[in-house]
């Protein structure tokens, strides 16, 4: 059985990556498989959810498994002043895998050197978000038939966008040229443009969205991350910094498509919803299928 958590998407290779992406197509082709017979995974959530709780959910048990866990941490003895490190010992005990969101950047690194059962992050505070980029990773694959030689564009809340910092450290892999809009004082953090740096890859900063458009063959948009402000009066400022909508998309390639982790505020106008070049919510599909996958690459089960 392998058993390495995945915390960063630094900690899985790029053969690791394709590997995990090739198994994910057989669960699109058929999403149901027993494979999960008799295991548990402990889905700890401290931080709100839609999709990354219910694919994951629902991917353990189109695969025969079952779930313990919680949607909010208040439900549980956190409320009563348990510490991360005892939850941690304790579901240890009950479950075979963990999949842990947490508001706190470096949780998940913790909580994985306590446990000694796999930890899958699913998102630490402003840090990384790496089941998403998993499924951003199979997204842009199947809709451009390639991760290699693309122009990504990056949209909106790059400072505290976890899916973004993930992402564009993957896509450094790919021979990507990298175009980033945002308010000046949400750029991609000195961190994540190390490894654009230290890959030799072209990037370009924008503060206006327009002049990347026609560059694009993925444009992924993101929420300002309202919840990570310090000072509310500066997220007033910024919020509706950018809103994407079809008129603006005019002069993008015909086979350029839109992604986005979501949820959305108004960042993607909803009249570009049934545009061709929406993808978000088959994007978000796609979550289940990738989580099938991952979880089944975790555990060395052949699919
Ligand atoms: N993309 C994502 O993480 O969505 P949720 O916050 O709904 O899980």
């Amino acid at each position: 059985m392998k058993r390495k958590s995945l915390v960063s998407i630094n900690d899985y290779s790029k053969d690791e990556i394709l590997e995990i992406l090739e198994i994910a197509k057989k669960f699109e082709e058929q999403p149901n498989r027993n494979l999960l017979d008799g295991v548990v995974v402990g889905v700890l959530f401290f931080e709100p959810s839609t999709r990354t709780r219910l694919s994951f959910e629902a991917a353990i048990q189109r695969m025969g498994g079952r779930v313990i866990g919680f949607s909010e941490a208040g439900s549980t003895s956190v409320k009563k002043g348990e510490s991360l490190k005892d939850t941690i010992q304790t579901v240890n005990q009950y479950a075979d895998l963990i999949v842990m969101r947490h508001p706190v950047e470096g949780s998940a690194r913790y909580a994985s050197e306590v446990a000694s059962i796999p930890v899958i992050n699913a998102g630490d505070g402003a840090n990384q978000h790496p089941t998403q980029c998993l499924l951003d990773l199979y997204t842009i694959q199947q809709t451009q038939n390639t991760l290699d030689d693309l122009n990504m564009t990056f949209v909106g809340d790059l400072k505290y966008g976890r899916t973004v910092h993930s992402l564009s450290i993957a896509m450094t892999m790919f021979k990507t040229t990298f175009h980033l809009v945002s308010p000046f004082e949400l750029k991609l953090p000195s961190a994540v443009k190390m490894h654009i740096k230290d890959a030799n890859l072209p990037y370009h900063q924008y503060t206006k969205l327009d002049e990347a458009i026609p560059l694009s063959d993925i444009i992924y948009m993101t929420r300002i991350q309202s919840e990570r402000f310090s000072d509310p009066m500066e997220y007033e400022r910024v919020k509706n910094s950018y809103v994407l909508n079809r008129e603006l998309l005019q002069n993008s390639k015909p086979s350029m498509k839109v992604l986005h982790p979501l949820p959305r505020v108004n960042e993607i106008s909803t009249d570009l919803d049934d545009s061709p070049q929406a993808y978000y919510f088959k994007q978000a599909q796609n979550g289940m299928f990738v989580r099938e996958a991952l979880i089944a690459y975790m555990l060395g089960l052949k699919v």
